[in-house]
């Protein structure tokens, strides 16, 4: 029998290209040999959900690291991280506000749990990247329905925008609503030089991706709860969702982070943050349009608008990027990428040029005919977006730019949404 996936591993690692995406160890952090500590619980290894021996401890480490209350850790990644808070969350209602820039397995979690959304747009001068919710559209929301119980927000987004959380929490305390941050991409956040973390800035929970920007294995996340209301529960909650077997290799990975960061890994990370400025700046010279306002120091994101093929080119670069949605492209950066990386990704980019067309994103929210819950647990079937129209959704359709799904689970999609989806694409709606 062939190995596939194995197979293919080791074929891309041979093509040497310089690795711009997740994770963030870039497979040049551990010197563990982690395989072989493959193992389980066992009596001397303490148990995830009943956590009261090594994983506490390690637990407790990472409160101390991002200035937690109580920290969970998570070998299934920023999803089980996300099902967690929200499940918590709910302590409090089941209708939540959400920035609708949402990731989808926060749109799942609603589904799962039979929380009631509400969405907020957020607002761009030009929807080149996504663009920010705004303290005072929310502040309207929580006056208009006062049975909100929760502020959900993805800060960082994809794209490096960060959202003014500071203001938001002071929204969210002077009316008594949660705020939630889905930190995924900003887990670095808390050692750069101006703490940008959410926890830091008064979030009430927030999840992150440790492997996407950390020195972490793939699936290693953390649930921070910065609200000691929900430390008690939260181990419950987190086992309604996480498998029975978490990945030993990733729990220890995120304890030799930890070990790092609390060494030499923030001076580490502010030297980066230093030398991506250096290549931001030249991006700037040239003229090339990146987010502006608040956004992550360690993250590239560049227009590309003379480029057709991006992929092809960044390969023609020996770069791999994070993410290209055909007019922008992402680079994620950490201390462990290299100065022949970061000389190449400059290289590429002093061939880039030209100003990117506003992206057309008008857009109202459709109607909702089904709550997120009855439209994804019902019988769906597959149709091309052009065949859609009228019908209602079991997913959620999402172009990029700006990164803002367009229809949501149980939203009609109707005749305005679609020239902003590639009518080809097939869509799963309710039968
Ligand atoms: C904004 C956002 N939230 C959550 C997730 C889920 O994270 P994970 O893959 O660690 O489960 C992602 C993954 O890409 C994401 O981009």
């Amino acid at each position: 029998m062939n190995t596939p996936i194995y197979s293919r591993l080791l074929e891309h690692k041979t093509l040497d290209y310089s690795p711009f995406h997740t994770p963030g160890h870039k497979n040049n952090f551990f010197k563990e040999n982690l395989f072989e500590l493959d193992l389980t619980e066992l009596p001397d290894t303490d148990a995830l959900y009943e956590a009261d021996g090594i994983i506490l401890e390690t637990e407790k480490n990472l409160a101390k690291l991002f200035s937690a209350k109580r920290s969970l850790i998570s070998s299934g990644g920023c999803t089980l991280a996300i099902q967690t808070m929200l499940k918590l969350a709910c302590q409090r209602g089941k209708k939540m506000l959400f920035a609708r820039n949402i990731h989808r397995s926060a749109v799942n979690a609603c589904a799962l749990l039979g929380i009631t959304p509400k969405w907020i747009l957020p607002k761009s001068d030009n929807f080149l990247f996504t663009g920010r919710v705004l303290p005072e559209d929310v502040e309207k929301e929580f006056i208009k329905d006062t049975e909100i119980s929760a502020l959900y927000i993805t800060s960082p987004d994809y794209y490096g925008e960060i959202t003014d959380i500071k203001a938001l929490s002071e929204i969210c305390r002077k009316y008594g609503k949660l705020l939630l941050v889905d930190n995924a991409h900003g887990s670095h956040l808390a050692f750069l030089k101006e703490n940008q973390h959410p926890v830091h800035l008064g979030a009430d929970m927030s999840a992150c991706s440790l492997h996407k920007t950390l020195p972490v294995l793939t699936g290693g996340a953390v649930l921070n709860i910065a609200n000691a209301e929900f430390a008690e529960n939260a181990k419950n909650a987190m086992s309604l969702f996480g498998s029975t077997s978490p990945s030993y290799p990733i729990m220890a990975s995120i304890d030799i982070c930890c070990k790092y960061m609390s060494e030499k890994g923030i001076s580490a990370y502010r030297k980066l943050e230093e030398r991506v400025l250096q290549i931001k700046q030249l991006a700037e010279n040239l003229g090339i349009i990146q987010p502006d306002g608040l956004c992550d120091n360690t993250r590239i994101c560049i227009s590309t608008p003379n480029i057709e093929n991006q992929i092809d080119f960044f390969h023609s670069h020996k770069i791999e990027s994070e993410f290209c949605d055909g007019r922008n492209a992402v680079f994620i950066c950490t201390p462990f990428n290299s100065e022949r990386d970061l000389k190449r990704l400059e290289n590429a980019i002093s061939q880039i040029h030209g100003h990117p067309e506003t992206v057309p994103f008008t857009f109202t929210l459709p109607e909702t005919a089904l709550t997120p819950r009855e439209a994804i647990l019902a019988e769906s079937e597959l149709v091309s977006v052009k065949n859609a129209v009228g019908r209602i959704s079991a997913d959620s359709a999402c172009p990029c730019p700006p990164g803002i799904p367009v229809v949501m689970p149980g939203e009609v999609i109707d005749s305005n949404i679609i020239h902003l989806l590639d009518e080809s694409d097939l869509i799963h709606v309710v039968k």
